[in-house]
Parts: C-alpha cells; structure tokens; sequence
C-alpha cells in the first residue's frame, strides 16, 4: 500500500509538541508493516539549521495561492535508518522563520503559509511517478488536503483513487481565519458553507478536512466520542456527530527507540526495569547539577513537562505546588514553554519555593528525557487530552503518571485502586474532577504510595515493562486504510 503522510511538524525536523513524536514515528511504523510510505513537512528554518541529511531535487514549481504564485523547492531527507521516504517544501517567504506558527501571537499569514503547503504537497504528490492509495492529513494545517484532493486533483493519475483521512490532534486548534482567505485557497465560494468550509462566518480549515475525507480519525478512542458532543468538539461537535460513521480513536504509540531509557543519550546513565534505581539517581544527580544545586534532594520528585497553555492544567498546578511545597512532601520540576501569563504564574510559586520548585521555561528536547528519567512521578493534570504522550514516556522510564480522567488518559492509565493494585493492572493515579483539591488528592494517592518502597518498586518494574511502541497502532492505521480502500468514496453532502 502506498501512503502519503502529510504533517505541519515532525520529529526530527521540527517540534512543538506531540504532534511531531507521531508524524515522526508513524510513517516509520507503518514502513515496517510493509508499506510505502511518504511524509511530506515544511522545510522550517529549525529542520535546516540541524544537522540533518537533506539535500536538494530538482523538483521546483509554482503553487497559486489567490492571485500570486509562490515557488515551492523540494528538498529530500535522507535519514540514516529510516525506511520512509521524507520530502520537505521550502519557500522561505513562508518557513524561514524563527517559530513554525508564530510567538505569543498566531503569524498573521497562517493561512497563506499552510493553504501553500497543502496544495504544494499533493502538486509533489503528483510529481513522484507513482499512485498513492491513501492520503493521511494532520490537524488544521493540512485541512485543505481532503477538499484540494476531490475538488481540484481529482483528475490526477497520481492521486485520482486515493482515499484521504484526516486525523485530529486537537479540537482546539481549528485553523480559523477571515473568509477573504477563501480566496488564497483556489476553490470556489460555493464550497463556502456551514456544511463544507465555513464555521461562523469565518473559513474553518480543520472543519474542511473533518467534511471532505474518506474517514476521519482522532488520537484515542475516548476523546473520539468526547469531541462529538459538546464542549470536547470546540463547535463542531455536530461536524463530527455527522461523521460518526467514519471516526475512530486510535491511541498514539511512542518511538521506543528515541524514548528508551536502555540506549538515550541525553541521560547519564542507562537503564532498564532491573536497575531503575540506580539509572534514576544517577538522572538525579545530573539534573540537580544542571539546574545549579549541589545535591539532589532525597525527596520524591514530581515532574511537568508540556506546553504551558490552559489545556494542559497548569493552574491546577501551580495551586496545588502553592499548597503543598511547604509541607516538604516533595521536590517538583516543572520544565515548559507557552502563555507568557501562565509562565509568570508558575515564576511566582518558583520564586517562593526556590529549593523545592524548580523551574525551566524554554522547550529543551534533552531536558525533557532527562526530567522524565529522573521523576518519580509525573503530572498530567489536563483539562482536556486528545491523546497525551508525557504519561506514555514517564512508564517508560519509570515514572509514575498521575493524571486527570479524560481523552487519552483514560484510555492508557489505569487508576491504582484496591482492586487494580492486587490484580497488578494499576499503572498510575487518575483524578476526576478539574479542581485543584482532585489534584492535590491524586498526588498526596501517589506520594503515599511512593512511601512504601517494595511495592513502589514493583509497580515502576511493571509500568516500565509495558508495550506502548507503535506496533499495535500502526496496524490499527492499517486495518481501517484496508477498510476504506475496500469502500467506496465518501460522498460530501
Ligand atoms: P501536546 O502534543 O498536546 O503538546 P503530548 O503529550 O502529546 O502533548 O506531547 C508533548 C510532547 O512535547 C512530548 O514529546 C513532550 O516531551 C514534548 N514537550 C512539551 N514541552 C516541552 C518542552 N518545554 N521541552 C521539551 N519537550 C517538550
Ligand atoms: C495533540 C494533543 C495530544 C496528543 C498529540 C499527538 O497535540 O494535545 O494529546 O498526544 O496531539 O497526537
């Protein structure tokens, strides 16, 4: 089967959050299950500043976006190792900039920028020689892929019997812009409607790809029923309703090459679930010299790590370490970057707390592994989670999540109860309702339990021994690509 992935971020090019893991991963996995895969990303300043093998094709062409031409150079990684074929589209009018979307605000031309990468990379797709069976589309930015597909590429050999699927990362994130931008896309105003492209009187991109797919997929099964209903589908809750019969959750995987705590180089010193103890003190002491203390502190760490918006719970957070970073329960590590607000917030309880809070704002690829190496427990209190990968990586470096019952984390951590700690099926602490208190409780669950070494220890062997690779996932894809090849087209009403 030939796959064309099609992402706005992927690791190791570029990152801003999950996003980039699974872009990165699944194309891979996929390649593995013995299909032809190709991932087609921006050619961002940041993946051309790394030290990556990229070089440059002679495929150049214009893309039209609303009056003007933009030119699109295509570039072609090649990745020691990898089994997927990966192009990037360079413009650097539009991607040669320091962020991929923009600072404390949105790049006003966000529309421009991924209207031109859409179009560029099924016009790419058209110039690869080769028939591609599935298009697979990620988040806003590739929204106009499904549309661009039937309504302008339908007559292309290349992409003519290709079935699209759009997977949503994040209802949150919509891709909303003023209806003007309709005209930058090249489709015809009629498409402008409360059933197709528009949301409110704005031109909805994220909605355009839900409406014109074959199948539509989000990232775990109970955040695919909690976007159909309100307030989980941020508004389009009915779009997705309607498409019922073509949404699936499938939970993410993790790449248990790059996430491996037996074989990372950014820790000091490797380790798997026989000597966990010794690898973790050992990320102890690396961490408390990096963040310029002379010891690291004999008490539990609690550790954060994740874009510092509203989604994630952070002022949860930053209450319960206001509460609780005097008791001397524990040392938290919180290592984020995002809402300058929220990043003031967690400055002040770091202020008041200095050898009991620490505090890292930045977004640090290593630091991250080593933050998660070092924890024995990690916070994922979210209001909402499509999917969540902090929690999958904290089991797999032995530490124990403690997270808020919602979306994905639900779905891959099981609450230790009386019941689930004697069955040996606990993985971690949920907590239910989004108030600091339900927080508070969870982790003081988790502190208590962490009191008691032996069986502590056995539930950080069992965590870590899990299988979360992309395995099961990446033919769980498969399955429903075979499914929607095997149907006829969808029909958009
Ligand atoms: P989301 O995609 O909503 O941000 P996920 O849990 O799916 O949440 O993925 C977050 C990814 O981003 C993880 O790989 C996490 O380690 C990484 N990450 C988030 N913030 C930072 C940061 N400040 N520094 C390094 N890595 C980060
Ligand atoms: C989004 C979600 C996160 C998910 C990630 C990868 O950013 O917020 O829950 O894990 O995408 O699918």
């Amino acid at each position: 089967m030939r796959i064309l992935e099609i992402a706005s971020e992927a690791v190791p090019f570029a990152k801003t959050g999950g996003l980039a893991d699974v872009a990165g991963a699944l194309p891979e996995a996929l390649a593995r299950l013995g299909c032809e895969t190709t991932l087609v990303v921006p050619a961002y300043r940041e993946a051309l500043a790394k030290s990556l093998a990229i070089e440059p094709t002679d495929m150049v062409f214009d893309v039209p976006i609303g009056t003007r031409l933009l030119p699109a150079r295509i570039l072609r990684a090649r990745l020691p190792d990898a089994r997927a074929e990966v192009y990037l589209v360079a413009n650097d009018h539009c991607f040669d900039r320091p962020t991929l979307y923009g600072g404390a605000r949105d790049y006003a031309d966000n529309a421009e920028r991924f209207i031109f990468f859409s179009r560029a990379a099924l016009e790419l797709a058209c110039r690869l020689g080769r028939r591609f069976d599935v298009i697979h589309c990620h988040d806003w930015q590739t929204g106009l892929v499904p549309a661009y597909r039937r309504l302008m590429f339908g007559d292309h050999a290349a992409v003519a019997a290709a079935r699209t699927v759009m997977t949503v990362h994040n209802m949150a994130y919509q891709g909303l812009f003023w209806h003007w931008d309709m005209l930058l896309t090249g489709l015809d105003w009629k498409h402008f409607n409360w059933q197709e492209m528009e949301f409110h009187g704005q031109l909805n991109l994220l909605k355009t790809g839900i409406v014109f797919a074959d199948a539509v997929t989000t990232v775990s099964p109970t955040y695919a029923r909690e976007i159909q209903t309100a307030p989980g589908g941020c508004g389009l809750e009915g779009v997705l309703a309607s498409r019922g019969d073509v949404l699936t959750g499938i939970v993410n995987g993790i790449d248990t090459t790059l996430w491996d705590p037996a074989a990372d180089r950014h820790i000091p010193r490797p380790y798997s679930a026989a000597d966990v103890d010794l690898g973790k003190y050992a990320a102890r002491v690396a961490l408390a010299a990096r963040l310029g203390h002379p010891a690291p502190d004999a008490r539990p760490l609690v550790a954060f790590v994740g874009r510092l918006v509203a989604q994630k719970g952070v002022d949860l957070l930053v209450e319960v370490m206001g509460r609780m970073a005097g008791t001397g329960r524990a040392h938290f590590m919180i290592l984020g970057t995002g809402d300058p607000a929220v990043e003031e917030g967690l400055a002040r309880v770091a202020a008041a707390f200095p050898g009991t809070v620490d505090l890292v704002i930045g977004f640090d690829e290593g630091l991250a592994h080593l933050v998660q190496a070092a924890a024995d427990i990690t916070l994922v209190p979210s209001v909402f989670e499509p999917c969540g990968l902090t929690q999958l990586y904290a089991f797999r470096y032995g530490a124990i999540p403690v997270v808020r019952s919602t979306g994905g984390l639900i779905d891959t951590v099981v609450d230790a109860t009386p019941e689930t700690i004697a069955d040996g099926t606990a993985t971690g602490f949920r907590f239910d309702a989004c108030t600091a208190i339900a927080l508070e409780r969870a982790l003081e669950r988790a502190l208590d339990a962490h009191a008691d070494p032996e069986p502590w220890r056995a539930l950080v062997r069992r965590v870590m021994r899990q299988d979360w690779s992309w395995d099961a996932s990446g033919r769980e894809y498969l399955r429903l690509f075979q499914r929607i090849l095997a149907a006829p087209p969808a029909v958009v009403a």
